[in-house]
């Protein structure tokens, strides 16, 4: 039971910062290895009182991928390092609440009212148990779409914005801006009154011309997530 809640609020905190602090998360070994402990440690040790061995087995396999994710060079894998955050963030709270309000079903004999009742009560504690690790996934992943995705922002601004704002953030030549832990509010609007016409510039207008209300949302969260 303790583990287990441990662990909910562990790959909650994860997909958290997978989602709003990319950079943070996908600097090397840390902090995803340190998850991939935190997680397998509190899964083990759920083991121990779990009373179906599956929820524990489940988040040890994704502990074991995620600290496997934390070894690769992940500055150079944005998506791998987003999606693996982000499934083993929404995932390991799934399980470990499920496993966490479960209660096995008790052999019910028709001739004993006494243990037919714990087997009834047991029922009703699995239905609640699935019912609330399913609400917990449906508002996780709700969540973590509906954010903006940094990986596909960062993707972006290599490919269009890095010639001038830097591979860092940090302008290549004095008239170009740095946008580096720029705010994300402003960033948004900004880029969007360049796509509109709202701020006419030369330079950077037709930069911004062609992108979408979602990519500017992705590069926003990604700049802001600079180091200035
Ligand atoms: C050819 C060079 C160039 C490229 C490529 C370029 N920019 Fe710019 N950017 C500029 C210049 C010049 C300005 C200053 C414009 C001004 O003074 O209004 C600017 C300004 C900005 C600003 C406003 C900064 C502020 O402090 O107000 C943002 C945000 C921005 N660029 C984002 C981007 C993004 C995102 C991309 C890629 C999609 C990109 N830029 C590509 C040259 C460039």
């Amino acid at each position: 039971m303790i583990p287990n809640l441990i662990n909910t609020l562990v790959g909650l905190v994860l997909a958290w910062a997978t989602i709003l602090h990319p950079t943070w998360v996908e600097r090397r070994f840390l902090p995803l290895g340190a998850f991939a402990l935190a997680i397998l440690v509190l899964a083990l040790w759920a083991r121990r009182s779990d009373p179906a061995r599956w929820f524990s087995n489940v988040n040890i396999a994704l502990a074991i991928a995620l600290g496997v994710l934390s070894l690769l060079p992940l500055a150079t894998l944005p998506n791998l390092t987003f999606w693996g955050g982000f499934w083993a963030g929404c995932l390991v709270p799934t399980v470990a609440l499920w496993a966490a309000l479960y209660r096995p079903a008790a052999t019910t004999h028709a001739d004993e009212a006494p243990s037919h009742r714990v087997g009834a009560g047991a029922a009703t504690m699995n239905k609640s148990a699935m019912i609330a690790a399913c609400a917990l996934a449906a508002g996780c992943f709700a969540g973590a779409a509906r954010a903006a995705d940094p990986a596909a922002g960062k993707a972006r601004y290599e490919t269009t914005c890095v010639a001038c704002h830097g591979p860092t953030g940090i302008s290549v030549a004095p008239i170009y801006p740095n946008l580096a832990g720029q705010k994300q509010e402003y960033l948004v609007s900004t880029l969007q009154q360049f796509r509109d016409g709202e701020r006419p510039n030369p330079i950077m207008a037709p930069m911004a011309r062609d992108l979408s209300d979602t990519d500017i949302a992705n590069l926003a969260l990604y700049l802001s997530a600079l180091k200035p």
